[in-house]
């Protein structure tokens, strides 16, 4: 039996690096056609696929390479390879989608996760310890409304207030931000990072690294009807995002504005309050992030709604300032609910009467990008082609 750490960003990153450039997926891929050997997973988006082995690694403990031999290699075959693991795997697919549908009314409630808890064998008898501890301390994904005087809008309203106030947040309609990207375990530090948002729904982040460090660029952008993702050293290097994946970008760049957080979500719920941290890291990112950050036990009231596309979104806001420290959103897919994480901190004036964060880490299930910015240009004029495909993928 073995106990896995949770997949760190930084397996499935070296790996990565080593896999030549996959032909860039175009406009609505489907597995079917990006991918050879996909029986289970079929009728989703390519980058929705790659969620779920993502999801799927995070939710048993495992590394790419566990379930697909000489990951990290030239070597590898991601899709003829169909070892005894990964058979089995592709059964337990299939055993999920069976529970859901025939005991819970096809409502997706069992995941690969809800046994696995991070561990290849599912744990089977309950310890003496759990008994008498503490018990799991996990919150739900999906929260309930605690009820009570104070409601989801009054929280919302306290952080507008912390920020400067409702009417000074609803001038800024657009930002050039610019800053550094610090290292996750040794990969990407020191690139330049310059961020443009235009209300209501516009986004691109883009870090770019010194010539000699031979490193490409990474992007991430949405426009709010469609996006794209750069991201070198992942299986698919660079690709259209669509479906579940691009509900949830849409929601990053919504929430840039923050007086839209009153009117983006539905279904609006103020749930119990908790204690949140910042994520655990490798010290060569936690080291540069002294400072800044969300800090440890930080307590928040927490927020839920509906985003664009029916996006899952979870806030929450520091019981003391008001301000909003962390944000995760979830897309759907066949296996499971994948999270995307937002961590927001280190609140400054940028003009106009408005406080924004200063230090960004974006945490998804195959990497992190952690940022600190030094300046925002409050309503500059962004120039053209800013959000739209990246020049890479036009040519
Ligand atoms: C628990 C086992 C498991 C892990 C861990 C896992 N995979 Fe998979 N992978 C599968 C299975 C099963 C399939 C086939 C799915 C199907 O048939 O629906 C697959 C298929 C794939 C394919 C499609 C290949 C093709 O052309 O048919 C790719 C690419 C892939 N995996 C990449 C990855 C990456 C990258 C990781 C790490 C982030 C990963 N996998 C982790 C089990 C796993
Ligand atoms: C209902 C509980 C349950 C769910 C849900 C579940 N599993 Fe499992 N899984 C098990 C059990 C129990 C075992 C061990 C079986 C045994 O010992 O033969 C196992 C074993 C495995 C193994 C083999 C591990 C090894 O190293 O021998 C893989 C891989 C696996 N599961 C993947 C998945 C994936 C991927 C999902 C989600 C799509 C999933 N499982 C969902 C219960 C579950």
């Amino acid at each position: 039996m073995k106990l896995s750490a949770p997949i760190t960003g930084i397996a499935v990153l070296a790996l990565g690096n080593l896999l030549s450039a996959q032909t860039p997926a175009k406009a609505g891929n489907m597995v079917e056609d990006v991918f050879k050997n996909v029986q289970a997973l079929k009728g989703i988006t390519a980058d929705d696929f790659m969620g779920t082995m993502g999801i799927m690694s995070a939710a048993i403990g495992f590394c790419c390479s566990e379930c697909h031999n000489n990951a990290g290699t030239d070597k590898v075959d991601w899709a003829a390879d169909d070892n005894p693991r990964k058979v089995r795997a592709r059964q337990m697919v299939q055993m999920v989608q069976k529970i859901n549908r025939e005991s819970f009314n096809n409502r997706q409630v069992v995941t690969c996760f809800t046994c696995h808890h991070g561990r290849d064998i599912p744990q089977q008898t309950p310890t003496y310890a759990m008994i008498y501890g503490q018990g799991p301390t996990e919150p739900d994904d999906v929260l309930t409304n605690m009820g009570g005087k104070q409601t989801a809008m009054d929280v919302i309203n306290r952080y507008l207030e912390a920020i400067g106030g409702a009417a000074n947040a609803d001038k800024v309609h657009s930002y050039v931000a610019t800053g550094t990207s610090i290292g996750f375990g040794g990969f990407g530090g020191g690139g330049k990072v310059t961020i443009y948002a235009k209300s209501p729904d516009m986004r691109t982040t883009r870090i770019e690294f010194a010539k000699e460090t031979e490193r490409p660029d990474s992007i991430r952008m949405t426009n709010g009807k469609t996006g794209w993702v750069k991201t070198p050293l992942a299986v698919l290097s660079e690709y259209q995002v669509t479906g579940n994946e691009l509900s949830g970008a849409r929601v990053d760049a919504m929430m840039a504005f923050p007086a839209q957080l009153k009117t983006m979500f539905t279904n609006l719920k103020l749930a119990t309050p908790q204690g949140i941290s910042d994520l655990p890291g490798p010290s060569s990112q936690t080291e540069q992030e002294k400072g800044a950050g969300i800090g440890q036990d930080r307590a928040v009231d927490v927020v839920q709604g509906t985003g664009p596309g029916g996006t899952l979104t979870t806030m929450y806001f520091a019981k003391d300032t008001g301000l909003l420290l962390r944000v995760v959103r979830y897309a759907n897919t066949p296996i499971g609910r994948i999270p995307t994480q937002m961590d927001y901190s280190d609140y400054r004036d940028v003009g106009n009467g408005v406080k924004l964060p200063f230090h960004l880490t974006f945490a998804w299930l195959d990497g992190r990008d952690s940022i600190q910015l030094d300046k925002y240009q409050i309503n500059a004029t962004i120039p053209a082609g800013k959000f739209d495909t990246p020049e890479s993928l036009v040519k």
